[in-house]
């Protein structure tokens, strides 16, 4: 079943892209919707955007290794305000198609807006639960997901069910995020007496116990090759790539903290002064010499 959603093509005045709504009704997931662990505002976008610049060097990576064509059909999972389907848009032609899926309508509504211009190609949203994409999967060139697959309590599930749906030559590529690996460095060096990197530390340490206590999988990114190996795919390849830190790095900790504050409050994850505190001491620091605090895993495979 499909409604249709009248998003406003502002800038261009050309064809709008379509939003289709898609139900529980695929058969692959016998669960209900999980809720957004993070937010899905206007301030959430901007988050996604400096993010995704943080993320050029892996995402144009993953991309090159896909060898996406001009006239691909590319289906997007958790496409969320629309940065890495930017970056898909820019190598397709007229003949290809964007398929963005993801649950949030105001993340859609943001990414609608915000692609209006860009490239040629056809571009669709279906705002789905991505563990109900089969259907969709079934039509792709080419399926990717970025630092989506770890909002999902059990990831391997879909991936499993994919492998079943996808055509023969189908590729795959994901980006997916860890925030465990790189504590253990941070901890070593304040503990060599640079005191000032604890806010950094203790922000990886709660992004970790949250996800946990969301029974989200954090953890997918460095098990992912293995579990596509496992399903059955071919090819698999895993790159580790560390986050550059900079200023704006600490400005995604700070909107990270903004929209996550009174989750983490009523979680106990951390206090609201724990975050202030936390706020004030990320905001002075020197940003010219900080290790990274976290990481992603950049994995393609085929069917
Ligand atoms: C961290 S954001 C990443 C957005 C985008 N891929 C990017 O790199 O900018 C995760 C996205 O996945 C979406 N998402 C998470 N779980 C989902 C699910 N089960 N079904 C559909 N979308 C989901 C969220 O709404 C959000 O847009």
């Amino acid at each position: 079943m499909t409604t249709p959603f009248s998003a406003v093509r502002e800038q261009s005045g050309g064809p709008l892209p379509t939003v289709r709504r898609r139900g529980m009704l695929l058969g692959m997931n016998p669960m209900k919707p999980m809720a957004y662990a993070l937010g899905t505002t206007a301030s959430a976008a901007r988050r996604l955007e400096i993010q995704d610049c943080q993320f050029a060097t892996v995402s144009e990576r993953l991309l090159d290794a896909l060898n996406v064509q001009p006239a691909d059909h590319v289906v997007e999972l958790g496409c969320g305000a629309g940065s890495f389907t930017r970056r898909i848009l820019r190598r397709l032609g007229p003949n290809g198609v964007v398929v963005g899926v993801d649950y949030s309508q105001g993340l859609l509504d943001q990414a609608s807006k915000n692609l209006a211009a860009v490239g040629p190609a056809r571009l669709e949203f279906v705002l789905s639960d991505i563990r109900d994409v089969g259907p969709l999967a079934a039509g792709a060139d080419v399926l990717v997901g970025r630092t989506v697959l770890h909002h999902l309590n059990v990831p391997e599930t879909l991936l499993g069910n994919l492998r079943q749906v996808l055509k023969a030559g189908a590729r795959l590529g994901f980006i997916e995020p860890e925030f465990r690996a790189l504590i253990a460095r941070l901890a070593a060096f304040e503990a060599q007496g640079r005191a000032e990197l604890a806010p950094l530390r203790r922000w990886a340490e709660g992004i970790s116990r949250y996800y946990q206590a969301c029974g989200l999988a954090p953890g997918i990114g460095a098990t992912l090759g293995r579990s596509l190996e496992a399903a059955g795919y071919r090819r698999v390849h895993s790159e580790w790539f560390e986050c550059p830190m900079d200023a704006s790095a600490i400005e995604n900790i700070l909107l990270y903290y903004d929209e996550i504050r009174e989750k983490y409050a009523n979680l106990g994850t951390m206090t609201l002064d724990e975050i202030d505190r936390d706020q004030l001491l990320l905001a002075s620091l020197p940003t010219d010499d900080l290790p990274a605090v976290w990481g992603m895993y950049c994995v393609t495979c085929e069917v």
